[in-house]
This record gives C-alpha cells, sequence and structure tokens, in this order.
C-alpha cells in the first residue's frame, strides 16, 4: 500500500512556527516514526508553499497511489482548486490538522476542502497523521 503525505503552506515551518499551537517537532523528525509504525504501508512525504505545486503532486499521485493524507494549511480555508483536484482523483484523501481549527479563529472553521475528503482529524497534534494513514489502511 502507498501513502502520500502532503503538507502545505507553512508546514515547513513545524518545530519552530508557533510552537504552542503546532509542537516542538519538525515533520522530519516525526515522518520516521510514522513509518516505522506501519512497516507495511509505503509513506512518502511531500512539501510545498505553492498551492499549484501542491495540485502538480496530488495529480502526479493520485492515480496510482491508495491514498492521500492532506494538511493544506491555510488553503484549507481558501482554495476552490483543491476541491477541484481531490473530487479528479482516483484515490481518497484525508483531510489533516494539527490544531482543532474549531477551537480557533472562525475563520478556520470553514473548509473547502472536507466536502470533497474521505474524513477529516484535527487537533490531536502530531498523531492527526497517524490516525490519518490508520483511516487509509482501514479503508483500502
Ligand atoms: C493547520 C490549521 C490551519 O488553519 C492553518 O492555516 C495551518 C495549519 C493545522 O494543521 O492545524 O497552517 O492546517
Amino acid at each position: 500500500m502507498k501513502i502520500q503525505i502532503i503538507n502545505g503552506p507553512n508546514l515547513n515551518l513545524l518545530g519552530r512556527r508557533e510552537p504552542g499551537i503546532y509542537g516542538q517537532s519538525s515533520f522530519d523528525e516525526y515522518l520516521p516514526q510514522l513509518q516505522a509504525r506501519f512497516p507495511e504501508v509505503e509513506i512518502s512525504y511531500y512539501q510545498s508553499n505553492i498551492e499549484g505545486e501542491l495540485i502538480d503532486k496530488m495529480q502526479e499521485v493520485g492515480f496510482s497511489y491508495d491514498g492521500i493524507v492532506l494538511n493544506a494549511g491555510a488553503y484549507t480555508h481558501t482554495s476552490v482548486a483543491l476541491q477541484d483536484c481531490i473530487r479528479s482523483l482516483k484515490c481518497p484523501t484525508v483531510e489533516v490538522h494539527i490544531s482543532n481549527v474549531h477551537k480557533r479563529e472562525e475563520f478556520r472553521h470553514h473548509s473547502f476542502i472536507s466536502c470533497a475528503c474521505l474524513g477529516v482529524i484535527c487537533g490531536f497534534g502530531l498523531d492527526s497523521y497517524r490516525l490519518a494513514v490508520e483511516a487509509l489502511v482501514a479503508a483500502k
């Protein structure tokens, strides 16, 4: 089974960016732990700050991989293009957020992508990614 994790804008700064909200660990530190928990799954990782590059990556893997775990960052709250992309793919996408967006500012309460995703996981810190991988494995 192949799963692609995709992180959007500013998530390259995990560990340094607002650690009170997003934690102390970088994604590069976390990824090997996640991969070790799912030895039977090939987990790849991609990050970009650019909306079109996120779409390019999703189109690249979305017809051959078994699932995508997407933290679209702030594009979650703005991007019809990401919603259209998710709808276009063959594989399911799980929307992930590190923070509980519903406990935060009102503009974070609406997602343009949830309606196109298999499901949404938010608020469990980096463990949100593990829960999303579990969900994709269970859905296979
Ligand atoms: C986030 C929540 C978004 O509202 C925010 O813009 C992010 C990160 C999260 O993982 O909690 O960049 O997606």
